[in-house]
């Protein structure tokens, strides 16, 4: 199979077009391209030279905004961080919105959903100062904690994972990106609130499955499926799985 080299070629995108009131529909465009470049140049192409009305979301262009999230032949990426050269030469490459948000126009999705889910969750509660002194934060601590405080917000673990994209359970899961944010807080050594309950109950932990597509598109390699909802399974099994601690819940109503 060869691959768009060092040399111009043509290639050939499909693009949606459209919005909810008017349709959708895809189009073709031929563009030529130059050696290193990304989808979102690609994209930025055609909006010069063809489709000026293109909407298309984006901002820094190196990874770190988490706006210009899309899909590419169905699977979810970065459009800035996603080389024309990780495609085979000779067929076209289809650029279509995140399936699991609500379509504004073209590739732009709006995922205000997300920013509504996260205000819902209880924030940080900082433990007492005189208690934390003793509390010094582990080197494992600051590794776990640096881990998950890579998100940037791109959603494309929310647009992959079924429970979400297929079964639109938006009302009763919160997602893997913030099953990532309850873990760095319930696992901070510093943090003095307690969010089982609602992890349980109301943010949908046991919807996943653990199927690992979050861990697969994160482009900041966050280890979202191990380092995090395994984690929080585990401490919701613990606590209200475990038969000793059920009975003692029940006797002194704690
Ligand atoms: Fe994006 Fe990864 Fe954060 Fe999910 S966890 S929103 S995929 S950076
Ligand atoms: Fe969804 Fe990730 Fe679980 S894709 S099912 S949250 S492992
Ligand atoms: Fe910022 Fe792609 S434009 S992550």
């Amino acid at each position: 199979m060869t691959e768009i080299e060092d040399k111009a070629e043509t290639v050939q995108l499909n693009i949606q077009r459209g919005d909810p009131d008017n349709g959708t529909y895809m189009r073709q465009y031929s563009i030529k391209v130059d050696s290193g470049m990304v989808i979102l140049d690609a994209i930025h192409e055609v909006q010069a030279t063809q489709a000026g009305d293109l909407a298309v979301r984006w901002n820094c262009k190196a990874g770190k905004c988490g706006s210009c999230s899309a899909e590419v032949n169905g699977k979810p990426k970065l459009t800035c961080m996603t080389k024309l050269s990780d495609y085979p030469t000779g067929k076209p490459i289809e650029l279509t919105p995140m399936r699991t948000f609500p379509l504004i126009k073209d590739l732009v999705t709006d995922v205000s959903w997300n920013y509504k889910v996260k205000k819902k969750l209880k924030p940080y509660a900082h433990t007492q100062k005189s208690v934390v002194q003793d509390l010094r934060l582990k080197q494992i601590d600051v590794d776990r904690m640096q881990e998950f405080r890579k998100c940037i917000e791109c959603y494309l673990c929310q647009d992959v994972c079924h429970v979400l994209r297929v079964h639109d359970l938006k009302d009763d899961f919160v997602g893997p990106r913030f099953l990532i944010w309850l873990a760095n807080l319930e696992m901070h050594p510093w943090d003095n609130d307690d969010r089982l309950e609602e992890i349980k109950e109301d943010y949908g932990l046991g919807l996943c499955n653990i199927t690992k597509c979050c861990t697969e598109v994160c482009p900041e390699s966050i280890n979202i499926t191990d380092n995090a909802i395994i984690p929080l399974k585990e401490r919701v099994a613990d606590r209200y799985y475990d038969p000793l601690k059920w009975l003692y819940r029940k006797l002194f109503r704690r």
